[in-house]
């Protein structure tokens, strides 16, 4: 039997944005509000603090920055695919979040004259990485966090795992989760929800995500009848360290680091000789991939060929300074100091430019519920996100979303009723119908193979051949998953009855992401197809939602907001 508790806000998800927004909330509500912070993790352990390289924002208007130009590079970026609006209504707020984090304590790296650093980064004609050395994302969760600390108005749901978001006629009702821990099952009820739970890239097999991103937001939201967006866009960050796939900074390249083949040439001279390595991630990913196909890649005793990202010619001082964390990262995992030799690198996923259809505001079609962040496609990033415009993101929308709920709840939003009926049905599904069924499938066999199939199918370069053999490749693995057996059959930290909730999620977005991809008969951004190499503004310069059926995705369309530059060709 559940267990039901009452809020006014629940926060799915501890990263930035779910921070910020929490911290939105309770700062302009005070003891008149009652938040729930739910995350399936420590509070501190969201995927955000893994982000390295800093957070792209216009502070340096006197040296020659601007907002155009932050706007435009965006846009360039994106393949053209980003919202327009959108875009300015980011590179406007997005200095403000700067100096918001900066007065509630973030110890950004400085210059000399005691003004903020900012470093060059990929696509950026101006450097406006705002860092904290190469460990940013931590520095923001920290200062987030303690700030929040301040509030006695929320309520910390730690190891709490998510498992559907109950909505009726058309608003939000509630969620039910487990409590990890006891094995508790919880109805928590609310007036409005904020889905912040980050990307999907753990269907990948070579990914710097960690483990627990596993698309658990999308895909709830996506079962109760919310349209995901551009999912056929996933980005590939070039270097991935091989062979873990654990994040090398862009900053590498921001600092000056080249990019080299096996025969020592920097090869990006072929492929953007204006912006060399500092050109946007899908061209360079494209790039490496054409380097390695060519054979001009190093062989690897224990994974796949790779690529040389070169920092000697730094010096050390620089790279203890602004890099010290890839320098441990190196040493501890493939026993290489950049000071003195290259690092092992090629392409990896690394982020979800789709998610949940948002407006501006980063409100959902259903009332009641927001997404923010990486889980959100409020059509920022378009085909392609430059670096560092998703902390950035977070931030701004994290905010956006705060004040939104703030406003919605001061407009008197009411408690809507949450029916038995609908909890009762969710706990028979995740302990009857999962936890005590007897099947013979190995959930981690079936989520080894569908790693397996979107490495080799959905990568940098897709094609129709290869799309369809995957999507026939999931949907076997979904036959299978209804065979499914969970071995574990207690209930106290039941990790393996949330992994099997899990891989379910994860089948759901990789038939989502595969049947989008196999609809865009073009190349842009982040999905190059091998068949349509060419971008088709004619065709396809729209945006693809894909909407739940019980046969599968059924894929629709959007327009563009193009209210500043028309799409032109692309080169750097
Ligand atoms: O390379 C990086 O530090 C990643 C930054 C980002 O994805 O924005």
């Amino acid at each position: 039997m559940a267990e039901c508790r009452t809020h006014d806000v629940l926060i799915l998800g501890t990263g930035l944005a779910g921070l910020r927004a929490a911290l939105e909330v309770a700062r302009s509500l005070g003891d008149r509000v009652d938040i729930g912070l739910v995350s399936k993790v420590q509070l501190m352990r969201a995927h955000s603090v893994c982000a390295e390289g800093g957070t792209a924002a216009v502070l340096r208007q006197d040296e020659g920055d601007n907002l155009d130009l932050h706007a435009w590079d965006t846009v360039k970026g994106s393949d053209f695919l980003a919202d327009q609006d959108v875009v300015y209504r980011f590179v406007e707020r997005s200095p403000a979040e700067i100096l918001q984090l900066e007065h509630w304590g973030v110890p950004w790296s400085r210059r000399d004259d005691g003004r903020i650093l900012q470093r060059d980064f990929g696509g950026h004609s101006f450097p406006r990485a705002t860092m904290a050395a190469d460990r940013t994302g931590f520095y923001e969760m920290q200062c987030l966090y303690d700030t929040l600390q301040k509030y006695r108005n929320f309520t910390r749901y730690d190891e709490v795992f998510v498992t559907a978001i109950l909505v009726a006629d058309g608003s939000f009702r509630g969620i039910t989760a487990i409590d990890m821990p006891s094995g508790q099952f919880l109805a928590l009820r609310a007036k409005a929800l904020l889905i912040a739970t980050g990307g999907a890239g753990t269907l990948y097999g070579f990914t710097t995500y960690s483990r627990s991103v596993s698309g658990d937001g999308l895909a709830m939201a996506y079962r109760i009848g919310l349209a995901l967006e551009d999912m056929e866009f996933i980005q590939f960050h070039p270097t991935g360290l091989e062979p873990s796939g654990i994040l090398i900074t862009e900053g590498c390249r921001g600092e000056g680091g080249y990019l080299r083949n096996a025969e020592g040439e920097r090869f990006m001279e072929r492929y953007a000789p204006g912006k060399m390595e500092l050109a946007p991630r899908d061209i360079i990913s494209r790039a490496m991939t054409r380097e390695i196909e060519a054979g001009r890649a190093f062989p690897s005793d224990n994974g796949l060929p790779y690529l040389n990202l070169d920092l000697t010619h730094l010096g050390a001082e620089r790279i203890h300074e602004r890099l010290p964390l890839i320098r441990e990262l190196s040493m501890k995992f493939v026993d290489i100091d950049p000071v003195k030799a290259p690092i092992p690198v090629r392409p990896v996923a690394h982020y979800s430019m789709g998610g949940i259809e948002t407006d501006l505001n980063g409100a959902t079609k259903v009332s009641g519920v927001w997404a923010a962040g990486e889980v959100a496609c409020v059509s920022l990033h378009g085909a392609n996100r430059l670096g560092t415009n998703s902390t950035a993101e977070c931030l701004v929308w994290g905010g956006i979303c705060g004040s939104e709920i703030v406003n919605f709840l001061n407009a008197g939003a009411p408690l809507e009723h949450l029916s038995d009926e609908l909890v009762a049905r969710e706990e028979q599904r995740v302990f009857t119908d999962l936890l005590e069924t007897r099947g013979t499938e190995n959930p981690y066999e079936i989520a080894h193979t569908l790693r397996f199939l979107m490495d080799e199918h959905m990568g940098v370069y897709r094609s129709r051949e290869g799309l369809l053999r995957a999507m026939q490749g999931v949907d076997e693995l979904r036959q299978r998953f209804g065979q499914v057996s969970v071995s574990d059959k207690g209930r106290v930290y039941n990790a393996n009855l949330v992994n099997v909730l899990e891989l379910d999620n994860q089948l759901t977005l990789a038939a989502v992401a595969i049947r989008s991809a196999l609809e865009r008969e073009e190349s842009r951004g982040a999905h190059a197809r091998t068949d349509f190499p060419e971008r088709d503004d004619e065709g396809w310069l729209k945006h693809t939602l894909a909407i739940h059926t019980p046969e599968g995705p059924s894929i629709d369309y959007k327009p563009v907001t193009v209210s500043h530059w028309q799409p032109v060709e692309r080169t750097y």
